[in-house]
């Protein structure tokens, strides 16, 4: 990686963030599009976030997303902001074997599997494991049922230097950053390299269906699949400070980059 940048463009939510709560409507909405009746607060509990990720994600793959109601317009830079976090990915993987969590349906897995001496990737949904089993994988490539955040009694015996999450951190709750990356790290060899990336809410569609909840310090999403189904799921998204503040005190040599469409890290275990 060729170092930290800055070049963060604000969020388009950026401008209501923190905003003061209003005591009619206890949602914090990230702007005007986006207001909506309060949510069940029960949905916003730990359990029932943990539980809508695992169906959204399982039944994604059956029914789709609803097409986005509004588009997000030209986007030039995203391609050279894609092929560089690929880049960047396949680079700190290189020559590794590596523990994926969240691996889907191995599309990032079969990226990093390019250069790296083996990948093991961890899934929770049984959906996206039978769509990533079914792929074209090469032999280096293979995948596992388990949680992020119980990772202790995956491949028992196997040791692993490098460490991967593509599109996870944003749906874990802060209040399980500890328990994922203690878990996480256990797993992981002594100087093991990590990288993280995450996609980033900035899109017209996605911002409209943010919102912040007085009380809760983890942004939410709406997310609506085309069998009409709605699910409430943690949409972080971390600032460089964010990230720094959670990682720095577990690593050496902490990269990080806000792009405008995802944010990704790279850093070495003690
Ligand atoms: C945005 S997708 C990313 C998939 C893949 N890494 C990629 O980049 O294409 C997030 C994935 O995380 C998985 N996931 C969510 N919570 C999980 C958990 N607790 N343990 C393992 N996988 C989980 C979901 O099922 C889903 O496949």
């Amino acid at each position: 990686m060729s170092g930290k940048t800055h070049d963060r463009r604000p969020a388009p939510d950026s401008d209501n963030r923190g905003r003061a709560p209003n005591s009619r409507d206890r949602v914090l909405t990230p702007g005007p599009r986006a207001r909506r009746p309060c949510p069940d607060p029960g949905k916003l509990q730990t359990d029932i976030l943990y539980r809508a990720t695992i169906d959204y994600y399982n039944l994604r793959q059956v029914h789709g997303d609803m097409p986005h109601k509004t588009p997000r317009g030209p986007a030039p830079d995203l391609p050279a902001e894609q092929a560089r976090i690929v880049r960047e990915s396949q680079e700190a993987m290189r020559g590794r074997k590596v523990l994926e969590v969240a691996s889907g349906t191995g599309s990032a897995t079969r990226e990093i599997a390019e250069t790296a001496v083996s990948v093991t990737g961890v899934e929770i949904a049984t959906n996206m494991l039978d769509l990533a089993a079914e792929s074209d994988n090469p032999p280096n490539v293979s995948y596992l049922a388990g949680d992020a955040f119980d990772l202790g009694s995956i491949a028992p015996g196997k040791s692993f230097d490098g460490g991967f999450a593509a599109g996870f951190l944003h749906t874990c709750p802060a209040s399980r950053y500890a328990e994922f990356l203690h878990g996480f790290h256990a797993r992981l060899e002594e100087g093991a390299v990590v990288f993280m990336r995450s996609s980033r809410p900035t899109s017209p569609d996605a911002v409209s269906r943010l919102f912040r909840v007085e009380g809760h310090e983890d942004q939410f999403m709406t997310r609506q699949l085309s069998d009409g189904s709605e699910y409430i799921m943690v949409e972080n998204d971390p600032t460089e400070e964010d990230l720094r503040q959670v990682f720095e005190p577990l690593s050496r040599n902490l990269e990080i980059h806000i792009g405008n469409y995802w944010w990704w890290i790279r850093y070495e275990l003690p």
